[in-house]
């Protein structure tokens, strides 16, 4: 396997990376899932600069300090809320991720964490979801040279396995 990709299984907030993403909404003002965890954990200064931010579409991706996070800093993005009649929802959630890593290549981040954008609330099926992810990363990690690793966090041993289960099986 690509040794600049790892998969964790555990809680976001306590990675000690330079970025951590965020599972945002389009107003950045926080909310539950990761981005509840998130923001509870880095505390009201996050907040503090997220309303400076003017929301962010989906796809998009802001970066603000990761304040009491053990990481330097948090790439919020939005992902699709899914709905399998719409057009073009494969593209927003891929922009989530190419658009976070550009920042941290930007950055010249080391590391960045990233959770499985859309697969809670927004109901992303996971395993597509899972298959756009990596795709994008995969891509992303051949042609720049930042972030020098991307570490998936998963939040349970059955998405733990899903991305395991992709990873072993990539075909270049
Ligand atoms: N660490 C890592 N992953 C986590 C954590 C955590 N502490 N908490 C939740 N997750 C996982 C979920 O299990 C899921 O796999 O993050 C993934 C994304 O789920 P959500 O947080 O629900 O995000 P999403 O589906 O993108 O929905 C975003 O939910 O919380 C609101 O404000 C957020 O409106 C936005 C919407």
């Amino acid at each position: 396997m690509d040794k600049r990709i790892e998969i964790f299984l555990g809680d976001i907030t306590t990675l000690e990376v330079d970025a951590i993403v965020n599972a945002a909404n389009s107003s950045l003002l926080g909310g539950g899932g990761v981005d509840g965890a998130i923001h509870a954990a880095a505390g009201s200064k996050l907040l503090q600069e997220c309303k400076q931010l003017n929301g962010c579409k989906v796809g998009q991706a802001k970066i603000t300090q990761g304040y009491d996070l053990p990481a330097k800093y948090v790439i919020h993005t939005v992902g699709p809320i899914y709905d399998k009649e719409k057009q073009g929802q494969e593209k927003e959630l891929a922009d989530c991720y190419i658009n976070s890593l550009k920042i941290a290549n930007e950055y010249e981040l080391d590391s960045i964490a990233f959770p499985s954008i859309s697969t809670g609330v927004y109901n992303y099926p996971i395993i597509e979801a899972s298959k756009i992810a990596f795709q994008q990363v995969k891509v992303f990690t051949q042609t720049n040279t930042y972030p020098k690793k991307v570490i998936f966090c998963c939040f349970s041993i059955k998405d733990y396995q899903i991305y395991k289960d992709i990873v072993k099986n990539y075909k270049r």
